[in-house]
């Protein structure tokens, strides 16, 4: 009991704190962009160490964080360099990610690593049937966004796998706007009315799915999203496990409770966040914080020693 209402008052100043974690990742790689994700990693942990969370790491294997003594209470999710090959080229979006949800509430992908996704604003929720042609979930989004397709800009990675799917979103009139990595910063945007970024499609990774899904929940928009596998290793597995590439997911069964914390601190600015700078002395960065005290989203700025 005792550890439950420490945790739970954790919790309600969670987003705020657990932004720290973030913060902590995105400086070490801001300080060294080749430096290894490992070092931000345990940067990361180190700042959840000091809030003192009973949980799972949720990193294919999974790492006890907390007092081992203790039953996990919560599962974590995080990403200190999302979109790092982003980082490494100059280009932007790269940004540390956090969630926290209670144990057990996540969607288990078993030996799953990529899925295809579908995120748009909330106004959205409801009204796209994500196996349908692409054209028409364009016709159906504009509908629901009070636009025409010509107007949508759609967020896809660019890769090989989405070559098909960048053309018909041309051809039907709508803009691309491509990035070589970071569907987390172009989920979190598509969920975000009048961010600039209507929707995302195509195929990224289950984690950083999950990540965004995570955010989305709270922000109540539309995620769609089914089990995609890309590689050979990856679809033998998917099938022995006995899992289902055709069925789409929604939020209920992504992340099944509304009681999820989600934070992002940029490393390089982007679209979504300025990137942590060195001012002096000081480290300003901004951060995105979504859940857990601060509502459907908050931007923190902030100013820290290290
Ligand atoms: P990096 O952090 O390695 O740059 O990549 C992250 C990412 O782009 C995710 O945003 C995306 O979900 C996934 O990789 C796509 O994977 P892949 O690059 O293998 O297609």
């Amino acid at each position: 009991m005792t550890e439950m209402r420490d945790v739970r008052h954790g919790l309600s100043l969670c987003a705020y704190e657990l932004r720290k974690a973030t913060e902590a990742a995105a400086r070490v790689l801001a300080a060294s962009p080749a430096g290894s994700t490992e070092t931000a990693l345990a940067a990361m942990l180190a700042e959840l160490d000091l809030l003192g969370l009973d949980a799972n790491l949720l990193d294919g294997g999974t790492r006890r964080l907390g007092d081992p003594k203790h039953l996990p209470v919560w599962d974590v999710l995080a990403d200190p360099a999302e979109g790092a090959a982003c980082l490494t080229k100059g280009l932007t979006n790269a940004m540390a990610c956090l969630a926290v949800a209670p144990s057990g509430s996540l969607f288990d992908p078993g030996p799953a690593f990529y899925m295809e996704k579908l995120v748009a604003p909330p106004q959205a929720v409801g009204h796209l049937d994500p196996a349908a042609p692409v054209e028409d979930r364009l016709t159906a989004l504009a509908r629901c966004l009070g636009k025409a397709v010509d107007d949508l800009n759609i967020f896809i990675l660019e890769k090989p796998r989405h070559r098909d799917l960048v053309e018909r979103v041309e051809a039907a009139g709508a803009r691309v706007i491509r990035y070589p990595a970071g569907d987390v910063a172009g989920a979190l945007l598509a969920a975000m009315p009048g961010s600039g970024v209507d929707a995302l499609m195509g195929t990224g990774g289950i984690a950083e799915g999950l990540l965004a899904a995570c955010a989305a929940r709270v922000m109540g928009a539309c995620f769609l999203a089914r089990l995609d596998p890309q590689l050979a290793t990856e679809r033998r597995a998917v099938a022995d496990a006995g899992l289902d590439t055709h069925a789409w997911m929604d939020l209920e069964s992504l992340v099944r409770t509304d009681n999820v914390v989600f934070c992002a601190t940029g490393i390089a600015s982007g679209l979504l966040l300025d990137g942590v700078e060195r001012q002096g002395d000081v480290w300003r960065s901004q951060s995105l914080l979504v859940g857990g005290g601060a509502g459907p989203r908050q931007m923190l700025t902030s100013w820290s020693q290290g």
